[in-house]
């Protein structure tokens, strides 16, 4: 099958006055399309870091120092910003765990997703408004009309989840990559929104990167994952076979 994504030999460092971290040594993986792809490790083993990289959204002490992000066969780290700007939030869009700093606080839901939608299409306003409350309800959201005319602290922290699914599907991504999105939701709605997510792919046949802790999630969601420890990607392949062969001490409990 075709590769989508390709991280190969990623090594990502962050630079401070205490000298330089190595928080990605040598990360790699391949994500086919409609993938479920699961990325896990323990904390600070650097899922964020490489998924981030995948965007170039680190921070400006944050140096992606080899490897190859080839999305369709193209290197992202070879595109300029205007490249960049297509890919990010278009055919490949993230959410994260935190949607309530993700989402800004004094825009409505309705005025936000309505600029989304416009900055990826040529609708107009009125198209885009129709469009939002489509994609609103498509994850779920019982009265979208309602939720439209909401702030983002008006609501609570599985429907902001929801909101910032519908927000990242607004450009029909091919790619979504999700953060450990119900960390921060009790378990009746984290299962919710694993469901949400394994529905959209279904239906869009979209691939979906999910990073968690859980091996739970992964086994209940993920066809594929990588494991990391320490920087490293220290093992790849069907979820069946990681769990039931584990080779490394992570997936071994
Ligand atoms: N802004 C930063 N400045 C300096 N070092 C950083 C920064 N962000 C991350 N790091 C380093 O990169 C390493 C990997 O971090 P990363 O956030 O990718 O871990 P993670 O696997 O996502 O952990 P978690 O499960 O806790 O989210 C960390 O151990 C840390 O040392
Ligand atoms: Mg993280």
């Amino acid at each position: 099958m075709e590769k989508l994504l390709e991280v190969k030999n990623l090594k990502v460092s962050f630079f401070t006055d205490l000298g330089e971290t190595q928080a990605v040594k040598d990360a790699g993986f391949a994500i086919e399309k409609g993938d479920f792809f699961g990325i896990v490790g323990e904390s600070g083993s650097g899922k964020s870091v490489t998924t981030k990289s995948i965007l170039r959204l680190g921070t400006s002490n944050c140096k992606v120092l080899g490897g190859e992000i080839l999305f369709k066969g193209e290197d992202i780290l070879k595109k300029n910003a205007a490249e960049l700007r297509e890919i990010r939030g278009g055919e490949i869009a993230m959410i994260f765990q935190d949607s309530l700093s993700a989402l800004n606080p004094v825009y409505t839901v309705g005025s936000k997703m309505v600029e989304l939608i416009r900055r990826h299409t040529k609708m107009s306003k009125a198209e885009a408004k129709k469009r939002a409350v489509e994609l609103l309800a498509a994850v779920g959201i019982t009265d979208p009309e309602k939720s439209m005319k909401s702030y983002p602290h008006e609501l609570s922290g599985g429907m902001r989840q929801r909101v910032m699914i519908a927000m990242a599907m607004s450009s029909n991504p091919q790619i979504l990559i999700a953060d450990e999105p119900t960390t921060a939701l009790d378990v009746t709605i984290q299962a919710q929104i694993l469901h949400l997510l394994l529905d959209l792919q279904k239906k869009n046949g979209m691939s979906i990167i999910l990073i968690t802790h859980d091996l739970g999630v992964v086994a209940q969601t993920c066809k594929r994952v990588a494991v990391m420890c320490g920087g490293y990607v220290v093992e790849e392949g069907a979820v069946e076979d990681i769990f039931l062969h584990p080779g490394h001490p992570y997936t071994q409990h």
